[in-house]
């Protein structure tokens, strides 16, 4: 099944806590009884438990591990971003959906248009790589338009790692940490990537799709073998299944206050507190760029996103885009 923008209305009204009553249902939304009780329907082959009275209606008695628009949606606290989400059960790669919804034009997609997915085919990582996007991942694309140059896709990337630190720290107690330039680190094991995509001309940037991937409810063996050793789940390490809805909906907030701020030209703010979260700072690395190794100590990340590296003899090397190793 591929779900495209689900809209269940009752959703908005049912309650984990309390019946509501078919009737109120009808009434708060302006449709007949049936109608409501074909959403319940709906909602049930979705994965919700719904516990169903003739006298005192309906409630929630467990929600699937599915991230609805409906759900995101409700008490989003945003301006733009998120206003629009399309879900999709299954896709080949949200960043892939979301660029040809930008290419077809009568879309007239908005900035702040979010894809979401259950499950990615083919997802996609840096630098060519693959991306495992096995069920109970955060699958999520943010659409941008800014009106900056292009070289500031890479502090859109280095923003991004900061929304998710400052997202995940404040729903959970885990050291989790960045590194260069934008993996989401948990005891030196992968949790988070960031693909950020552009098409840019010489002097402004057309569009910005951002990437996030999250290991949410993914238990240990459902990565594959290649990855296992290097890549940690929030659930593996809170020891308990995750609201991905709330997370999501914290990560669209925090997104939104670091791109005001980052539009307002305040990166050195955001850049600040990429470092205090820096796992890549003040250590011996070697950095892979441009097919090049360079080693040394990582120094300092400038205000344009470059990483620097103290060499051996002690020149200072600034490297924009590459892999620590
Ligand atoms: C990386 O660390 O290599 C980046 C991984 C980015 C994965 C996310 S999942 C949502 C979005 N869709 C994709 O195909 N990739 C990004």
């Amino acid at each position: 099944m591929n779900f495209k923008e689900i809209d269940i209305p009752v959703l908005l009204y049912l309650s984990d806590k309390k019946y509501i009553t078919g009737e109120r249902l009808s009434k708060y939304l302006g449709i007949s009884r049936v109608a409501v009780w074909k959403q319940i329907q709906k909602l049930k082959k979705l994965g919700y438990h719904i516990a169903a009275d003739s006298n005192k209606g309906y409630f929630i008695i467990s929600r699937p591990d599915i991230l609805l628009p409906a759900e995101v949606q409700s008490n989003l606290h945003t301006r733009y971003i998120g206003k629009q989400i399309y879900y999709y059960d299954w896709v080949n790669s949200t960043n892939s959906v979301a660029k040809n919804f930008i290419k077809d034009k009568e879309m007239n997609l908005q900035e702040g248009t979010v894809v979401i997915a259950n499950e990615q085919s083919a997802g996609r990582g840096r630098l060519g790589r693959t991306w495992h996007s096995p069920h109970g991942g955060v699958w999520v694309s943010i659409v941008l338009f800014p009106d900056l140059e292009p070289a500031y896709i890479s502090k859109i990337t280095l923003m991004t790692a900061v929304v998710l630190i400052q997202s995940l720290k404040s729903l959970f107690d885990i050291p989790v940490l960045i590194k260069w330039p934008n993996d989401i680190i948990i005891e030196e094991k992968k949790l988070c990537g960031i693909l950020t995509e552009m098409s840019a001309e010489s002097d402004r940037i057309n569009y910005v799709v951002v990437g996030i991937g999250v290991n949410a409810n993914i238990a240990r063996e459902q990565f594959s073998e290649e990855i296992r050793s290097r890549s940690a789940s929030l659930q593996e390490k809170i020891g308990k299944q995750i609201s991905k809805t709330s997370l999501v909906r914290l990560m669209l907030e925090n997104f939104e206050k670091q791109y005001d701020l980052l539009k307002r030209k305040q990166f050195v703010t955001i850049l600040k507190e990429w470092k205090l979260n820096a796992h890549t700072l003040g250590k011996k690395i070697t950095v892979e760029s441009a097919g090049q190794k360079i080693f040394g100590e990582a120094v300092d990340i400038t205000t344009e996103g470059a990483l620097v590296i103290k060499t051996e003899d002690g020149k200072k090397v600034h490297i924009l885009s590459g892999t620590v190793q």
